[in-house]
């Protein structure tokens, strides 16, 4: 009688295990099971040429006129806000970027862009002209920092 249960219990954990198994390499729970690709930050566009010329020269663009004069209306600070925050935010793509020479020097400019950036981001949510200004004029220092050290002196930009 006890070999009698014990033969029922060990064909119950059989069948379980037969079930399991067969629940665990259906195809379903394999696809989900499978190692996935480890997803990171990459240039879409790695020519630093490229980059600059369709990233950030047409924001550059856009925002230099829009700084020239306190904005009289919502559209005018929409504007510089717009355009700030792709600089700064293009600081972060700046970083992923780096050259394998001078490296240090290329993050310390792109940090700066991306700090200054911010800065005028945000002064111009608060529709502050002087703060908004100040911050331009820095930001686009460390723009031709940048181009002074890695473009050989081209495209000094004039805030
Ligand atoms: C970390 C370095 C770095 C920073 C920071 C940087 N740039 Fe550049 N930029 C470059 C390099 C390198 C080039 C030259 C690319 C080439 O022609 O090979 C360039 C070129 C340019 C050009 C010329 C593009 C063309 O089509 O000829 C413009 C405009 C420009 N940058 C705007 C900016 C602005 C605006 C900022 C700041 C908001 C900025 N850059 C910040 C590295 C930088």
């Amino acid at each position: 009688m006890k070999n009698y249960s014990r033969l029922i219990v060990l064909t119950g954990l059989f069948v379980a295990g037969t079930i399991g198994f067969l629940v665990s390499s259906s195809p379903s729970s394999q696809a989900a099971s499978a190692p996935e690709k480890e997803i990171s930050t990459e240039p879409v566009e790695p020519d630093m040429h490229e980059f600059m010329e369709y990233v950030f020269q047409p924001t550059f663009k856009q925002l230099k006129p829009a700084m020239a004069t306190e904005p009289t209306d919502n559209q005018g600070w929409k504007t510089i806000k717009a355009n700030s925050l792709v600089l700064a935010e293009g600081g972060n793509l700046l970083l992923i970027r780096q050259p394998k020479e001078g490296a240090t020097d290329w993050s310390k400019h792109s940090d700066q862009v991306r700090g200054f950036g911010g800065k005028l981001y945000r002064a111009a949510k608060s529709k502050d002209f002087k703060m908004a200004r100040k911050h331009y004029e820095s930001m686009i220092r460390n723009c031709n920092a940048c181009h002074e050290q890695f473009a050989g002196g081209e495209h000094i930009l004039k805030p």
